[in-house]
């Protein structure tokens, strides 16, 4: 196991009706509130009325930046930055998907940073202050509710990258599970898919004597499995949609990945391919990462044999270990394909046009991935094994 230091200081706080402790949770940062929210789910559902009502309950003066995106832009973000700026906002309040999240974080950060916020996407800066911030997350997908990630597209550029501190982690989050009960199908879907993608970027490592972290791993995947279709067969199953919504952070607040070295190649591809497609995160993850696991498994088939036993119930008997391996990376493949996550980049309408810049931009740092270190070449080609 290798060597770490564990810190998440956000404060969860989870359960029905739950918004009803917003006012109580911002009040000791401030009245002057920016409040960020997408394109218009909050306003259908009643819950920018519940939030508004708390927010004059503490007398606060509320701004709005309304309309993030997913895959939220960077023009966006510079907006929230000018209205933090202008109206001297003490307090970042998000609600929605990850999406909003995200652009809130980067907001926290650019709001009080003298420079251009892309800087910290490229490393030409380090962020050393940030905007308090606090969620109310709607959707079970990327785990942004309790770490210190913001994924923001640069849409000029078609550059999608990643910023991150101890400083922007959500100071609280509200996870009511009844707020995800309008969540629309496909992005129930895109939820499931992130998760179970997160989990495999810690899982499927070379790390070994690593029982507590593989079975913390497999028992998030397993919840995500069973939960995942409940919830597709009803949305408003509470525990279904709570067992997601908890797996979701887990997946992705800092439990997993203690004492194991991560991959994190396949979000790399998929954030290339969503820069210039501007697809779902989670459609684009459930394309590739079954063709990663074909390309990489044979580093270490012991871990996929594991995975196909653990999780997907493989028998092995008279089988090798290649063959246990690839049914349960078939097996990952179906159950994707059963709960309708699209398989190939032809179905969400790619090409083979832009594989090659998608390649290329990915290892702009160098290779990638730890399982096995995947070349520009080597991330052409699950590329094209996915068209
Ligand atoms: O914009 P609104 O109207 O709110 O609608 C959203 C959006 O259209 C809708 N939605 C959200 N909650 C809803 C709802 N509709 C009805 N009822 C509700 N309760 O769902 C759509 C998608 O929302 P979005 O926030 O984009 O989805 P998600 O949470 O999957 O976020 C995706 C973004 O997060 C990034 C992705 O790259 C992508 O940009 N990621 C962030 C990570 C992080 N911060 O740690 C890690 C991930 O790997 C990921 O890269
Ligand atoms: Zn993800």
């Amino acid at each position: 196991m290798n060597a770490f230091e564990w810190y998440n200081p956000t404060k969860l706080v989870f359960g029905a009706d739950k918004v009803g402790q917003l006012g109580e949770l911002i009040e000791p940062y401030g009245k002057r509130i920016l409040l960020v929210y997408g394109g218009g789910s909050i306003k259908k559902t009643g819950l920018y009325d519940d939030v508004m009502f708390q927010l004059r309950e503490i007398g606060a003066t509320v701004h709005e930046l309304s309309g993030v995106e997913p895959n939220p832009r960077l023009s966006t973000v510079n907006r929230g930055i000018d209205i933090c700026r202008t109206e001297d906002i003490e307090f970042i309040l998000a609600v929605g998907g990850g999406s909003v999240l995200d652009a809130s974080k980067a907001i926290a950060a650019g709001a009080v940073y003298n420079g251009d916020v892309w800087d910290f996407t490229i490393r030409k800066a380090v962020i050393q202050d940030a905007l308090p911030l606090g969620t109310v997350l709607t959707l079970a997908a990327t785990g942004s509710e309790m770490n210190g990630n913001a994924v923001i597209t640069n849409w000029e550029t078609k550059q999608k990258r990643g910023l991150g501190s101890k400083l922007v982690y959500p100071r609280f989050s509200i996870l009511d599970p009844k707020l995800t009960y309008t969540v629309p199908r496909d992005q129930t879907v895109n939820g499931i898919v992130d998760i179970m993608s997160h989990v495999f970027e810690q899982y499927f490592t070379l790390t070994t004597d690593i029982p507590l972290q593989e079975r913390l791993a497999e028992s998030v995947l397993l919840t995500v499995i069973e939960n995942g279709e409940k919830a597709l067969e009803d949305g408003t199953d509470y525990d279904a949609r709570a067992n997601l919504l908890l797996a979701g952070t887990y997946a992705l607040n800092g439990t997993l990945p203690n004492g194991v070295t991560t991959d994190w190649a396949t979000h790399g591809i998929e954030h290339e391919v969503s820069a210039v497609y501007d697809i779902a995160h989670g459609a684009g993850l459930a394309i590739l990462f079954p063709n990663w696991m074909k390309y990489v498994y044979k580093e270490r088939v012991s871990k996929f044999v594991q995975y196909a036993v653990r999780i997907w119930q493989i028998d092995p008997a008279g089988k090798s270990d290649d063959e246990i391996a690839l049914a349960g990376i078939e097996a990952t493949r179906a159950y994707f394909t059963r709960i309708g996550a699209p398989a190939t980049l032809g179905e969400v309408g790619i090409g083979d046009e832009h594989l090659e810049r998608m390649a290329e931009e990915a290892t702009r740092f160098g290779p990638i991935g730890s399982f096995k270190l995947l070349s520009q070449d080597d991330v052409l080609s699950i590329l094209k094994a996915s068209l």
